[in-house]
């Protein structure tokens, strides 16, 4: 069976992608990536993706503000050079429009951080611990117009340790990250929807 071509959008460092670049590595996976895309053209997982040998594009938003239809036309082309057919967005930060989810729908997945539905949006971990969780975690989630609630495709759980600052648990819960993303890419690619759940 021919390897599905998975693009991923990133915005900064870019973990997440080099977790699912290097489980992509295998022969065997049913994906393979064409292409690493950034709105930040500074964007450190760009150099990262390139010294993996994956071809990288960036379209940054700036030049568009105020005109999001604009941006996603420039990101809709470079997706279709690339002959994308699978979006995972990991660390990309900005926000899609419905028309784009649309044109995408049942073929891009999201990683967030955090035990969804709770804590959707931004600043999950200080979140979590304000609300005095013992669990905190990761979701990945199929995209959909609304924010951080697609269906879930897998989650990961962590304990939420005494004198943890948000920092330290962000670290833990990224290192679940980078295990549960490569694992929900692969079942959504060969079709599996049963519950994967990853307890750290
Ligand atoms: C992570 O917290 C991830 O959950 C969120 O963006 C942050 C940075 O991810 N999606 P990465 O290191 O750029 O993959």
């Amino acid at each position: 069976m021919s390897r599905k071509r998975v693009a991923i959008l990133i915005s900064g460092g870019g973990s997440n992608m080099l977790s699912l670049v290097r489980d992509m590595a295998d022969p065997e996976h049913p994906g393979a990536p064409c292409l690493v895309l950034s709105n930040n053209p500074d964007a450190g997982g760009l150099a990262r993706a390139r010294a993996l040998g994956v071809p990288v594009a960036t379209v940054d938003h700036r030049p568009h503000r105020g005109d999001r239809p604009a941006f996603e036309a420039k990101l809709t082309q470079v997706l279709a050079d690339a002959g994308a057919e699978v979006i995972c967005l990991a660390g990309f930060m900005r926000i899609l429009t419905p028309g784009f989810i649309n044109a995408w729908s049942g073929r891009m997945i999201n990683i967030h951080p955090s035990i969804l539905p709770l804590f959707p949006g931004l600043h999950t971990h200080a979140r979590a611990l304000e609300a005095g969780m013992t669990v905190h975690g990761c979701s990945v989630h199929e995209v959909t117009a609304d924010l951080d609630a697609g269906p879930i495709l897998g989650q990961a759980v962590v304990p939420i340790l005494d004198g943890d600052t948000p920092e330290r648990l962000a670290e833990r819960v990224l290192g679940m990250e980078h295990r549960l993303y490569p694992a929900a890419l692969r079942r959504f690619l060969t079709g599996e929807r049963s519950r994967l759940a990853l307890l750290g």
